[in-house]
């Protein structure tokens, strides 16, 4: 296997396999990192994150097309394999699985995966098909790499969500670990997409967190939902966002719509668009 800024770097998922099963009958355990590349610290706390919980850390980078809608920013998605594979020896990771889409979707793949509920509404509702291709590549790559462990971050709250029941419902023997958001000390939550942010937009971009957080005060004093989440969108625009595709308080497991803060967590999520840039955010209430 050849290396790449200071990793070992398996291209086929045959490769990928040997390695994996080399170090299981070493009798090491094994944390995944799924990602799709343009890392940042986020990415890295994952890694982290893994070499806590187990021997050796496989991260992937491969950037999905068939996640990306019409119109969406697969081909201008930033692609940086050297500078991420430096970031990923750096942070002690074993092994990078950076495929190409021939390895991913050979001739003739006709599979999807598609989870429903959890999957529906937010920004299931407005990316048609998006996380049927999340899905579908997790399936593939979780049962590619059949790690004890696989690390995702909670930035992508649905998307973790929707993991999580996929990996349940098809008994995918792989533990799913949801890690904290990492954010800048103005708490915009890190993104590979912040980089289509301009100086001026970056300036306003924190306003996404600030105004989830206000939410999140107002369901502790036992305020509404739908009257919160509604002065939180127009905070949004009074702030420079140019659209906000939601704010919503959800149920934190099971995503059902939520009136009020009662009796169990609620994850508080928001999509916006800021110039050319779609951002999403969440966080936690307990109740
Ligand atoms: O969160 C991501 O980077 C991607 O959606 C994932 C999980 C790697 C699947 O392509």
């Amino acid at each position: 296997m050849r290396a790449v800024g200071g990793v070992a770097v398996a291209r086929t998922v045959a490769a990928l396999r040997t390695q994996v099963r080399e170090w299981r009958a070493q009798g090491l355990g094994v944390a995944f990192v799924p990602t799709m590349g343009a890392l940042h610290d986020g990415h890295l706390s994952l890694v982290r994150a893994g070499l806590e919980r187990a021997d050796r850390v496989v991260a992937s980078v491969f950037v999905n097309p068939a996640q990306f809608g019409p119109g969406e920013d697969f081909s201008r998605y930033p692609r940086q394999e050297e500078a991420d594979a430096a970031l990923l020896a750096g942070a002690g990771c074993h092994l990078l699985f950076a495929p190409g889409v021939a390895e991913m979707y050979p001739p003739g793949f006709a599979t999807t995966v598609t989870v429903g509920g959890v999957s529906e509404g937010l920004c299931g509702a407005l990316r048609p098909g998006h996380f049927a291709g999340v899905a579908t590549v997790v399936a593939k790559l979780l049962l590619q790499c059949l790690p004890d462990i696989a690390l995702f971050g909670e930035k992508d709250y649905q998307q973790l969500q929707v993991i999580r029941r996929l990996v349940r419902d098809l008994d995918i023997p792989v533990g799913v670990v949801g890690v904290p958001t990492v954010r800048e000390a103005d708490g915009l939550a890190l993104s590979s997409r912040n980089r289509y942010l301009s100086a001026e937009e970056r300036r306003i971009a924190p306003a996404l967190h600030r105004v989830l957080r206000e939410v999140a005060a107002g369901l502790g004093r036992g305020e509404p939902a739908l009257d919160l989440c509604r002065r939180a969108a127009e905070d949004l625009l009074a702030a420079g966002f140019l659209s906000v595709d939601y704010v919503e308080a959800r149920d934190a497991e099971t995503l059902s719509a939520a009136g009020k803060l009662e009796g169990r967590p609620l994850r508080i999520l928001a999509a916006a668009r800021l110039g050319g840039a779609r951002l999403i955010d969440n966080i936690g209430v307990e109740p």
